[in-house]
């Protein structure tokens, strides 16, 4: 007998997936193409089946061409010529469904209890909502009336960001859900948490002995998260423009990484243990209760007409959807404190944007530089240790160290040790739902997030909302295509820092690349 819950298989349990908002585009670009991934790798039993569900009229054969669709345009394996396309495609039903009416959940029972008896499945339910989340509640208390729930097996709920508005929305729709699923049946999804390298950080932390003696205020002057994107709102400025930056990366993927950069060792690796310790990163956060503290400590900004590579970009307002006089944030920047003994004074600086000039997701770990008045630092400016993690596109990792410069007598210079994962052949990272999909079939909670690590996430936020709705149109602008305002620059200045530059910024960091050639 092991304690761990984790059933540590090849293979998911044989489950029926339903893909609520199975004509939606997260559903052909993530979820159809995931779950061919791990039927590729053969890492799904053979007794699945899955009900894609949407109120549009579709027979099971459009629906298995729509699959097939998805998955040719955005899986990264393809379907081989002579495959028997078949074989895979049978498992797939769907079942057209307007989600307020019970009896329609009724027929979807009875269509169920079908495909289980027709691939011997033993009632294990895993119900993906890919769905507005003003419809998470209704969809849940449906598939209870409806007898979804009755099933011999599991029933799982996997749901999608953003849960809740703020703390209290959160709440209202927590209760909802609890009053079907019990928390350890709810997986709710931040998809960076799926992403090969954010689940690297904790080998890289508690795997190396040259990292974790390191990692506290004695070591560390600070850390730096950055999300930046390319894109604008595209087609999706009707929800962006209620939910801006700060909810729709910072309360999630962004406090979710530093999670954990800053949590403490685990007691054991069991996903409670891991939610136990984030949670406790989330609750030390330095709340900032007044206007100004949240003026000296958070930038947030919107961007205006601009151009990147040659081309013109229209200013947020101008998007389609988005109110041409909103106020709506697309870039936020803070520092950003974890009030407990391992980080005390040390500053996190996270910045996040939409029409950066890269996409990239990166964490810099800055060391606190050499004693200066001894020996090299003498004679050199020496720059800081960095450690750096390449989350997205880019995977890898680099260690920025000084050395001699060769020929020298006298010259020091910065190189690279780097890892880059992305560059090995044969690797292909598995796309974050392929995890999460997986995961949640096993029953593994550690990639998602626990109630109360949300509910931490919207008690930091909904200060620094407060304090932004009492000034709504104190916000900074920057142009489509630049860094963001100057602001950002000024909130690392005043403590000494600077940006550093993340993967394919600027001339600098290219040198900096080639020197660790
Ligand atoms: C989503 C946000 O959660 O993450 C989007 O809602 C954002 O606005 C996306 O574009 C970024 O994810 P990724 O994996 O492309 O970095």
């Amino acid at each position: 007998m092991t304690d761990n819950p984790i059933v540590e298989t090849l293979q998911a349990p044989s489950a029926v997936f339903f893909i609520f908002g199975a004509t939606g585009d997260l559903a052909s670009r993530k979820l159809f193409p995931a779950i061919y991934s791990l039927y590729r790798e053969g890492k799904l039993a053979e007794d699945f089946a899955v009900i894609g569900v949407a109120r549009r009229p579709r027979t099971n054969e459009e629906f298995r061409d729509n699959v097939h669709e998805s998955i040719d345009e955005f899986c990264r394996y393809k379907i081989q010529p002579g495959e028997d396309w078949n074989k895979f495609a049978q498992h797939f039903e769907y079942k057209s469904l307007d989600i307020n009416n019970v009896d329609g959940f009724r027929e979807l029972r009875e269509q169920t209890e079908g495909l289980e008896q027709k691939f011997s499945i033993p009632g294990n339910r895993l119900f993906f909502l890919a769905l507005a989340p003003e419809l998470f509640g209704s969809v849940s208390l449906n598939l209870r009336e409806g007898g979804m729930m009755d099933g011999q097996g599991w029933n799982r709920l996997v749901i999608e960001k953003p849960f809740g508005y703020d703390l209290e929305s959160a709440r209202k729709l927590n209760t909802e859900l609890a009053q079907v699923f019990a928390e350890d049946e709810i997986f709710r999804i931040d998809h960076y948490l799926g992403k090969e390298m954010v689940q690297n950080i904790e080998v890289i932390r508690f795997g190396n002995a040259f990292f974790e003696p390191l990692w506290n205020n004695q070591h560390i002057a600070n850390v730096q998260i950055t999300l930046s994107e390319t894109v604008g709102v595209e087609e999706r400025g009707g929800y962006y423009d209620h939910s801006g930056a700060l909810r729709d990366m910072g309360q999630n993927h962004m406090l979710q990484m530093l999670a954990m950069i800053a949590m403490e060792p685990p007691s054991r690796l069991l996903p409670e243990d891991i939610h136990d310790e984030k949670v406790k990163v989330l609750r030390s956060l330095r709340p900032y209760l007044t206007a100004e503290e949240v003026d000296k400590n958070v930038v947030r900004a919107q961007y205006t007409a601009g151009s990147a590579k040659g081309k013109e970009l229209p200013g947020y307002r101008e998007e389609d959807k988005v109110d041409p006089e909103s106020n709506t944030e697309t870039y936020f920047s803070a520092r950003v404190f974890v009030d407990n003994f391992r980080w005390a004074g040390v500053p996190f600086y996270i910045r996040t944007g939409k029409r950066l000039p890269v996409k990239t997701t990166e964490i810099i770990v800055e060391f606190k530089r050499t004693p200066t008045n001894v020996y090299l630092g003498q004679r050199h400016n020496l720059e800081p240790n960095l450690l750096v993690i390449r989350v997205n596109p880019m995977e890898g990792i680099y260690i920025k160290i000084n050395a001699k410069k060769p020929g020298s007598d006298s010259e020091i210079q910065p190189l690279a040790m780097e890892f880059c994962q992305s560059c090995m052949i044969g690797i292909n990272s598995p796309e974050a739902y392929e995890r999460l999909l997986e995961d949640a079939a096993q029953g593994d909670s550690t990639y998602f997030t626990r109630w109360d690590e949300v509910a931490a996430a919207w008690s930091f936020i909904d200060h620094i909302d407060h304090a932004w709705k009492q000034h709504p149109s104190d916000v900074k602008s920057y142009p489509a295509g630049s860094w963001g305002p100057e602001e950002t620059h000024q909130l690392l200045q005043q403590d000494g820092f600077h940006w550093w530059p993340v993967n394919g910024q600027d001339e600098d960091n290219v040198i900096w690349q080639a020197n660790s050639r």
